[in-house]
């Protein structure tokens, strides 16, 4: 019986590849996205920030020095100028040409294909991105629960705030950076006022904060599941979705 548990517990979490499947493509491009529905993830996680003339592109960190072939902060460049640099080549030869993808055209190719979690990065940096982020979402009418999950992120806690505001009907999720002394019960309570989800560190994730974090009426996608040990083990605890680079550690018995 206990074996049957365990198996209906994998069933359930959220096989959710992170920046896309980031362990097989280069992250945060279309290349990782089609490989995460091509492996059967039930979602991809993917990074906003802001051109300088406002567009919404999909990328990591604030600059695109690391993962392009270019230099510069994202906030600073055009979205011409960041539309002509290699996201692929870093990664691999094989990737060359791979571009950084808008949100809206994420959006549009794959809605009705694949849950999308969409973590909104440095939105301090980045003033109307709460605002551009739900007209992305209601333009499309995908602000309304359907087939696909839509979950918005972000370490910014103020902003998934506003987000929630201003776009009640799409829930949110309150990233959290690893912290030794846990998640108190008082932040908790506050996060149950507009988030869905509390989405750690795996590391802080454990029986008792999972325990708390469901006693709370919220759900958890702690991350990043890098090996099949750290996979294993929040199978073993009962997350509801795991965020990995390689979704095949989470189900491997999807190609
Ligand atoms: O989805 C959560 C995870 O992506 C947060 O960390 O640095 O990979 O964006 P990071
Ligand atoms: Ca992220």
């Amino acid at each position: 019986a206990e074996e049957e548990v365990t198996k209906k517990e994998q069933k359930q979490v959220l096989n959710i590849a992170h920046r896309g499947a980031s362990g097989h493509a280069p992250e945060n491009t279309m290349a990782a996205f089609e490989k995460s529905v091509d492996m059967k993830a039930d979602m991809f996680e993917l990074d906003v920030q802001m051109s300088k003339d406002g567009e919404l592109v999909v990328i990591h960190d604030t600059t695109v020095d690391r993962t392009t072939n270019g230099t510069g902060a994202v906030k600073d460049l055009t979205y011409e100028e960041i539309r002509e640099l290699d996201a692929g080549s870093h990664f691999s030869d094989e990737f060359t040409g791979e571009k950084i993808p808008t949100l809206g055209e994420v959006l549009d190719e794959y809605r009705g294909k694949s849950g999308i979690l969409i973590e909104v990065k440095s939105p301090s940096l980045y003033p109307g991105i709460a605002e551009k982020v739900a007209d992305e979402l209601t333009s499309r009418n995908m602000d309304k629960p359907n087939n696909n999950k839509i979950i918005v992120q972000s370490f910014d806690h103020d902003f998934v705030q506003t987000f929630h505001s201003l776009l009640p009907s799409v829930p949110v999720g309150v990233l959290i950076s690893y912290n030794p002394f846990g998640i108190s019960d008082s932040l908790l309570s506050e996060f149950t006022e507009y988030a869905d989800y509390v989405n750690p560190n795996k590391d802080m994730m454990d029986a008792s904060l999972l325990e708390r974090i469901h006693s709370f009426g919220m759900e958890t996608h702690p991350w990043t599941v890098r090996s099949q040990e750290a996979a294993d083990s929040l199978l073993q605890l009962g997350v509801d979705g795991i965020i990995t680079d390689y979704p095949d550690y989470v189900d491997p018995h999807k190609p």
